[in-house]
């Protein structure tokens, strides 16, 4: 898979892919990311890349002709699956969006800046808008780090150990059961007795019903379907 990231501040979405599993990723080739500063594409001696916004109001605009620019070099090269413009007003980012993105070959993520950018390239290049969540981020940074997370860790051989991204919460429309390591006793806590037991069937059944329990309590929307 290559992503490639359309930003105004590449040093504020460097870092997650520096360390642990986007790394490993990126190390055995199984991803690529790369990182465009959009300010290479502004307009005039400032390069220039935002406006204030016709019918007034606060905040500025990003420009379409930067972006544009931009977005045709990068699709000179090769063919996208998806453009996904990061917004607090697209879609909330799940686990089932995670699994089809996991499943493209290349895809670009544009992040907004103050107001946003200009309808103009949601409507003409954008196929996909994600929101993180219900709040407002300064910018789309950190958005596109977290979707980048949740997808590169899902294709095949990222995480060695592959049934681990099958368990984690959400993958069976579930959270996750309690997990314990040793000690098998901590200051008189002790961990359920049928995690010792050896037996496979039972100890998957109780996992199966922890995390059941575990959803109607702290999820129930999650059980709804
Ligand atoms: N940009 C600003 N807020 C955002 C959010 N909640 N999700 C994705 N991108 C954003």
């Amino acid at each position: 898979m290559r992503i490639d990231i359309i930003t105004l501040l590449p040093e504020l979405i460097k870092s997650p892919f520096e360390a642990s599993i986007l790394k490993r990723g990126i190390e055995k080739g199984i991803v690529e990311v790369h990182m465009h500063d959009l300010r290479h594409y502004g307009l005039n001696k400032y390069n220039q890349v935002d406006d204030y916004q016709y019918g007034g109001g606060a905040g500025m605009v990003m420009m379409i002709e930067p972006i544009d620019r931009l977005i045709q070099d990068l699709k000179a090269e090769r063919d996208y699956d998806e453009v996904i413009y990061m917004t607090p007003d697209g879609e909330t980012l799940n686990q089932g969006i995670a699994n089809q993105l996991s499943l493209k070959e290349n895809l670009i993520i544009l992040c907004g800046h103050y107001k946003g950018v200009d309808q103009r390239v949601r409507d003409l290049f954008v196929t996909k808008e994600i929101s993180i969540g219900d709040y407002v981020l300064s910018g789309g940074e950190l958005g596109a780090a977290v979707l980048c997370d949740a997808v590169i860790r899902l294709i095949p051989g990222v995480i060695s150990d592959e049934t681990s991204a099958l368990t984690d919460s959400h993958q069976d429309g579930l959270l996750a059961p309690p997990v314990y390591t040793r000690p098998a006793e901590y200051k008189g806590l002790k961990v359920p007795e049928i995690l010792l037991s050896g037996h496979a069937g039972r100890i998957e059944e109780w996992r199966e019903e922890q995390a059941f329990e575990r959803t109607k309590k702290r999820r129930p929307d999650m059980l709804k379907d």
